[in-house]
């Protein structure tokens, strides 16, 4: 029986009962396919630079080469003329792609500054433990800055980056790479343009997906909150980030509940090993076990498990001794599975975030109510829906787009907006600017205050 047929027989379509309509899900709803119904975002009026800008990247991992890469895309924006990592095959491999000078190819981030500057900007792009120290110096010594999420591991240090960018007077672009994003660049321009009111509260969600949560939060390097960071800061400060930017109101007050549940020993299948290659009895049947999910099954990617030999060979020996194929039950992992986080903004609105590991899914949900409206988005779709008109519009990023890589289009957005700011002396030009990021990153160590207090409401006020 469909859901229509149900409302039928329960005598819920007869005059004066409610329009079933209204009950049903978007799916079911008479939408207008890409109607040109929805405000245009304003964009930038990208005036053609005199030179690429020069960019040294320190930390030449998944992030500093996908950066890279965005050279052959944005040749008269962006140049890469140095690298900093203190892994051999990477520094090899990015003066080979960028045909890098020798002397520009450093061992760690420190080298990058041991003589006067020599480009115009410094991407930090090293592990999260290892933000502070390249950006306080990359400031310090004159260059602008693009800067990976999260800022730092903590609200002074944040406070210390502010501090020195400011007194330098540099452009420092914070990687919240969701605001440069088609597709929230849209939801955020419904709301601004009032086609909804006021928006009256929000539900967002972010799934994280399982086998993507394992890898990153519990193997990974962002498992263990005092290497890196809480999940909430090292994951979901996109999510704090583009809540705080679509209500376009200062978050007052913040509580969170949330904890590890699952990933923890006492989940561990009886004589488990601490290595899942060490004969673990349950190979065949564990959903984890390292070798089925990286090599045999090709369930998840090789992103971060650090080997020069990158065939199947080569992965299955890393992950014999290595961080990514221990028992997703027997690890140093600190950080939280699930997380609840409300928030109330100024003006009365709320919001409410939930952080998942444990889904079949990804693709963050959200739903925007407002006084004459509503919106449903999962990352694809943003179903939006007039009241007064009772007219529904879906617009499909996809289909607006084509396909949207790294981060639904957002990294490489991101980048060039980076260059037109440096180039013009322009912050304005980013949306994601070190001010507006520190707010975000703020309800971050606020809501995590308030997890480790039982929950106590927590007030966010940025400084003056
Ligand atoms: N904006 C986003 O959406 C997003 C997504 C993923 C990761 N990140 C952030 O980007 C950063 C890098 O993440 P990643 O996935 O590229 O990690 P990664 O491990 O792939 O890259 C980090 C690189 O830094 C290098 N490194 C370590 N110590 C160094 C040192 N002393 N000097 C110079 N280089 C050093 C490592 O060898 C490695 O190559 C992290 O802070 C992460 O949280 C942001």
């Amino acid at each position: 029986m469909t859901r229509r047929e149900l409302l039928q027989a329960m005598g819920l379509t007869a005059a004066g009962a409610f329009t079933p309509k209204e009950l049903l899900t978007w799916d079911a709803r008479e939408s207008t396919s890409q109607d040109p119904g929805l405000p245009t975002p304003k964009g930038i009026d990208y005036k053609p630079l005199d030179r690429p800008i020069r960019v040294l990247i320190a930390g030449y991992g998944n992030r500093g080469g996908y950066y890279g890469s965005f050279q052959s895309q944005l040749k008269n924006e962006f140049q890469v003329v140095g690298v900093a990592d203190p892994i051999d095959y990477k520094r090899a491999n990015a003066t080979r792609i960028h045909n890098l000078d020798p002397k520009n190819v450093v061992n760690t981030w420190e080298h990058l500054f041991d003589r006067p500057k020599f480009a115009d900007a410094v991407l930090v792009s090293t592990p999260d433990h290892l933000h502070y120290g390249p950006a306080m110096a990359a400031l310090n010594a004159g260059y602008d800055l693009i800067l990976e999420k999260p800022i730092a591991q903590t609200w002074r240090e944040c406070s210390d980056i502010l501090a020195v960018a400011r007194k330098k007077n540099a452009i420092v672009g914070v990687c919240h790479v969701l605001r440069y994003a088609p597709y929230f660049v849209q939801m955020k321009e419904v709301v601004r343009s009032g086609m909804i009111g006021d928006v009256v509260s929000i539900q967002h969600m972010e799934p994280i997906h399982y086998l993507h949560f394992a890898h990153s939060y519990v193997r990974g390097i962002w498992r263990n909150e005092k290497q890196s960071n809480p999940s909430l800061l090292a994951k979901s400060c996109h999510d704090l980030d583009i809540l705080r930017w679509v209500i376009d109101a200062p978050c007052e007050r913040v509580s969170s509940f949330g904890s590890l549940k699952y990933f923890r020993d006492e989940y561990a299948p009886k004589g488990a090993p601490t290595h899942c290659m060490d004969g673990c009895s349950i190979e065949d049947t564990c959903i984890y076990h390292a070798a089925q999910v990286y090599v045999h099954k090709k369930l998840w990617g090789w992103g971060h498990i650090e080997t020069s030999n990158r065939t199947d060979q080569g992965i299955l020996e890393a992950l014999r001794k290595g961080q990514y194929g221990k028992c997703v039950f027997k690890n140093d992992n600190t950080v939280v599975d699930h997380q609840v986080v409300n928030m109330q903004f100024a003006g009365n609105v709320t919001a409410a975030f939930s952080m998942e590991a444990m889904t079949s899914y990804g693709g963050r949900k959200t739903r925007i109510m407002g006084t004459k409206g509503d919106i449903v988005g999962d990352e694809r779709f943003l179903d939006v829906y007039d009241f007064e008109n009772r007219k529904a519009i879906r617009w499909d990023v996809n289909q607006a787009f084509g396909n949207l890589d790294g981060h639904g289009g957002g990294d490489i957005r991101l980048c060039k907006d980076f260059c037109h700011a440096v180039a013009r002396r322009d912050e304005t030009i980013l949306t994601s600017n070190l001010t507006e990021s520190m707010e975000s990153h703020l309800i971050g160590f606020q809501a995590e205050k308030s997890r480790n207090s039982g929950g106590q409401v927590q007030t966010v006020k940025m400084p003056r």
